[in-house]
């Protein structure tokens, strides 16, 4: 029995607040090549309904709010989630043991549950940044340390670079989820992203579902792009 729902190779981060644009973009992207990932921005502009547009349309959606709270909070933002029917709800790894075992309790293994996984640190966090907030020892040992709590959790994987891909599918194993952004295609734009890989190089280190935002909707031709993206893998 699988543990959770199938996950498309791709997701197209639809970071938008703006309806009409949001109904565009997924009246432009084919639903047997992507999901689609609706973060804070949409959600909170948009609620819900957006997540309803993109699974009338077909798309599996990967919903980054990245709960973080006490752990009855997350266990029934995690219900609501599943009720919502997508395909992938992130946690932050932060949030604690107690935290993770409720979230996974409300998200029971099976073939029809989202993907369950957790943000470990946010690759906005450098060393200095994290030593501010009290985590001394810095951002690779961090990474571990909560990698290590989210497989004792017994999520099903984690957000993370794709740097960090090949390490963190070792860790959870297979079948584990490593879902990784800051993916480019060869050529284009790196916006604000540091340290990027291609598509193909990013499933080579290990990642099994790549987060694609600007590439993609920010082309002329968001369809195209992603059609040649899914050609290149
Ligand atoms: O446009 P772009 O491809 O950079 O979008 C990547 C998406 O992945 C954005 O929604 C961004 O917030 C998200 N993300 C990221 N890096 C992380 C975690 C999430 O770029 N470490």
């Amino acid at each position: 029995m699988s543990a959770h729902r199938p996950q498309p190779r791709v997701y197209v981060a639809l970071d938008s607040a703006r309806p009409q644009r949001v109904r565009e973009l997924l009246g432009e992207l084919d639903p047997s090549l992507c999901g689609i990932k609706i973060g804070k921005e949409a959600f909170t502009a948009l609620g819900p309904s957006v997540v309803e547009w993109a699974r009338e349309r077909g798309f599996p959606v990967f919903l980054d709010l990245k709960f973080h709270d006490i752990p009855n909070t997350v266990r029934q933002a995690c219900r609501a989630a599943r009720d919502l029917e997508v395909s992938l709800v992130n946690v932050h790894a932060s949030g604690g043991r107690r935290m993770l075992e409720a979230a996974r309790e409300a998200i029971e293994p099976g073939p029809e549950a989202p993907g369950l996984i957790a943000v470990t640190v946010l690759t906005s966090m450098e060393d200095a940044d994290l030593a501010e907030v009290g985590v001394s020892g810095g951002a690779a040992a961090q990474v571990e340390r909560l990698a290590g709590l989210v497989v004792e959790a017994g999520l099903d994987g984690v957000v993370c670079s794709a740097h960090e891909a090949g390490a963190m599918s070792r860790r959870f194993g297979a079948g584990s989820l490593v879902v990784t952004p800051g993916v480019r295609p060869a050529g284009s734009a790196r916006d604000d992203q540091r340290r990027v890989m291609t598509p193909s190089e990013a499933l080579a280190a290990g990642a099994t579902s790549l987060v694609i935002g600007r590439p993609i909707t920010g082309a002329q031709s968001p369809g195209r792009v992603l059609e040649d993206i899914v050609a290149s893998l």
